[in-house]
Parts: structure tokens; C-alpha cells; sequence
């Protein structure tokens, strides 16, 4: 089975495509580098020993999509590309809506004329917003409070319709919760370009001595502790959710919504309290006020995924915060 991976060499993307080859699936992977990194590719072929077909291409770009689709007899597709940083989405709204909306319709558009019709789509737990109760279910008001979050619910609203005009589709949502780790060679992992928005990458900076001190966003959340307590997810556990969802796409047709998170939350003050003993180091920080539109807590509950996928998280925190820093540990050693 050969599936198409959009921004395979990004940071979910690259941890999937590994998972894929693992389990014999040939991969073709798209990604216009504008959030990633080429020498990734040969980090998937170093980890995997196996071959993979690259594109540098913009999904926006229908004509490069259509070429890939020609050359290629696609089964299915793990569709990943697009922006996500929250607050840039604030600040560049018609660059995300143009890039995450367009990305999505040439995609599909591509896969309708070539009878390719199995997509795992890549959304995210932003879609629920501020949720009224935890933990969250898949059937929880959906309401978004960021350009890049709304681009999210957009193409899940556009996948329904056009499911609903094709029910030959077999369409998996994943919602994310908070992805974080690296795979276990340390080859592949989370390095965004810039100074990180997220907390675990900027928590490695820290500790590699790249930035100086961590500002914790709040301290007076209604929260065990006072600061923001997220569901944390290894991002090798969410890679295998899409072998899972994909797998669905080959038994069933129709639209499917699932949570991909432990059902765990753990507070910010927790998190670098684990990440500390588990690397035997001390995190400099400091409490700061809130960072605005962030939510007090967030966590998943994940029963619909291991019902109907068959699948659950099996890392746990400590491997999150070893297998981060294991991940930076190695790539200042190149
Ligand atoms: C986690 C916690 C912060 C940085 C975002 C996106 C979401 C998804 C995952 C794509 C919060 C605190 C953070 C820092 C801090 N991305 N924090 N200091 O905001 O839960 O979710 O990433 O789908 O869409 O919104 O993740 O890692 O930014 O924050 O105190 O320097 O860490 O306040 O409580 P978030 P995060």
C-alpha cells in the first residue's frame, strides 16, 4: 500500500512516516520545507533503512498535487501540511486561511480525480476551544478562539461536506492534544525555526543552556497547582493513532472523529519538575502573567479511539521529557 504523507518531513509528519515504514507501507512524502528540514528524510531512511519518494512541492500549488497523483497509484493520504502557530495565525490570518484552507481543497480535489478516497486528516483538540466540562469528548461543543484553530474546525466542516457528497470517502479526523518527545534514535524530534512557542521546546532550550529562563505563563488558574495543566501525548503514540486510522480507512467508509491524548493532565510546574529529575538538571524560571487566549486546563478522554481504533497511549511522562532532551542532546552532537 503506498500513502501519500503531507509535511512528512515535519515534526508529526516525520515520526509517522517512520511508523509507516515500520509496519511495510511504502510512503510518498510532499513538504514545501517551509516548516522542516530536507537532511529529515534521511533521518527517516537512516532509522527505517527503507526508501522513501519526496516531493518538494506546495500542497497549494494543484498542478504539483496532480503530477504526484499521476506518477503514483495513491491508496490513501496522511494529510499534515499546514501553519500552526496560534499566535502568528492572530497576526497573519488570510496567510493561514489561504495556506490551511486551499492545501486542504487541492488535496482533495486531486484525490477525487484519481479515485484515491481514504484521508486521515491531521486537526487538533484547539477545535473544542474552552471546554465547559473534563475530560473531553469527540461530541463536545466545538467553538475556536484563534485564525489557526478556526482553519482547523474549516477543513473538518469541509471534509463532512464532502463526505456527505461522496460516500465512497473514508475520512479519519485526529484531534491532537499536546505532542511532545522524539523517537527513541534521537535522529528525529521537535526544533521549530525561531524562538518556540510551545512549552516542551523551549523547555530543552533552557536546559541546553540556548535560552535562559522559562517564563511560566500564570500561576493563579483554577489548577491543582495555579498554572496550565494540558494533556501531553509522545508523539510516537500519536504517530501510531494514524497507522490505526489508517487501517480504519481501508475496513470502512464515512467520517470518524477521534481524540488522540492520554486522558492524563499535567500542569506546567509539573511538567519541569518531571523533565528536571528525569534529566538530572534544573530548569531556570519564573512565574509571568497569563499568555492571552491561553485555556486553564485541557485533557483528553480518549475511550472512542481505543473502542474503534484499537489504540492508546503507552508512553508516559517521563519518556515525553527524557526522549525531548535525548533528542537535542543528539543533534548538538552533529
Ligand atoms: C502548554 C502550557 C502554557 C510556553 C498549542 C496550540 C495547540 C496545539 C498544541 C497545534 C500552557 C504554558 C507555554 C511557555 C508556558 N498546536 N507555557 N511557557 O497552548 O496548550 O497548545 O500547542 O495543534 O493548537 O494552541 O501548548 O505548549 O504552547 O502551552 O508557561 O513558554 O504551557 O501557558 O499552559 P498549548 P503550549
Amino acid at each position: 500500500m503506498k500513502i501519500l504523507v503531507t509535511g512528512g518531513l515535519g515534526f508529526i509528519g516525520s515520526h509517522t512516516c517512520v511508523e509507516l515504514l515500520d509496519n511495510d507501507y511504502e510512503v510518498v512524502i510532499v513538504d514545501n520545507l517551509s516548516n522542516s528540514n530536507i537532511d529529515v528524510l534521511d533521518k527517516i531512511k537512516k532509522i527505517t533503512g527503507k526508501q522513501v519518494q519526496f516531493y518538494q512541492e506546495d500542497v497549494c500549488n494543484y498542478m504539483a498535487i496532480d503530477e504526484i497523483f499521476k506518477e503514483n497509484k495513491i491508496d490513501a493520504v496522511i494529510h499534515f501540511a499546514g501553519y500552526k502557530a496560534v499566535g502568528e495565525s492572530v497576526e497573519k490570518p488570510i496567510m493561514y486561511y489561504e495556506n490551511n484552507l486551499v492545501s486542504t481543497l487541492n488535496l482533495c480535489k486531486a484525490m477525487q480525480k484519481y479515485n484515491c478516497k481514504k484521508l486521515v486528516f491531521s486537526s487538533s483538540a484547539t477545535v473544542y476551544g474552552s471546554p465547559k466540562e473534563l475530560p473531553i469528548k469527540e461530541d463536545f461543543a466545538l467553538q475556536t478562539t484563534n485564525p489557526y484553530g478556526t482553519t482547523k474546525l474549516m477543513n473538518e466542516m469541509i471534509l463532512e461536506d464532502i463526505y456527505k457528497s461522496d460516500p465512497d470517502f473514508s475520512i479519519i479526523v485526529l484531534r491532537y492534544f499536546n505532542p511532545i518527545g522524539s523517537h527513541s534514535s534521537g535522529l528525529i524530534g521537535e526544533n521549530p525555526k525561531g524562538i518556540p512557542n510551545n512549552l516542551m521546546p523551549y523547555i530543552v532550550r533552557v536546559a541546553s543552556g540556548e535560552l535562559e529562563c522559562l517564563n511560566v505563563f500564570g500561576s493563579d488558574y483554577d489548577t491543582k497547582d495555579g498554572t496550565g495543566v494540558r494533556d501531553y501525548i509522545h508523539v510516537v503514540d500519536l504517530a501510531n493513532g494514524h497507522i490505526k486510522a489508517i487501517e480504519k480507512t481501508f475496513k470502512d467508509k464515512g467520517i470518524h472523529y477521534y481524540n488522540l491524548g492520554t486522558g492524563n493532565g499535567y500542569s506546567v510546574l509539573e511538567i519541569i519538575k518531571t523533565f528536571e529529575e528525569v534529566n538530572n538538571l534544573k530548569i531556570n524560571y519564573k512565574i509571568v502573567e497569563r499568555r492571552p487566549g491561553d485555556i486553564a486546563a485541557c485533557y483528553a478522554d480518549p475511550a472512542k479511539a481505543l473502542e474503534e481504533l484499537n489504540w492508546e497511549a503507552k508512553l508516559g511522562i517521563e519518556e515525553m521529557c527524557r526522549d525531548s532532551y535525548n533528542y537535542i542532546l543528539n543533534s548538538n552532537k552533529e
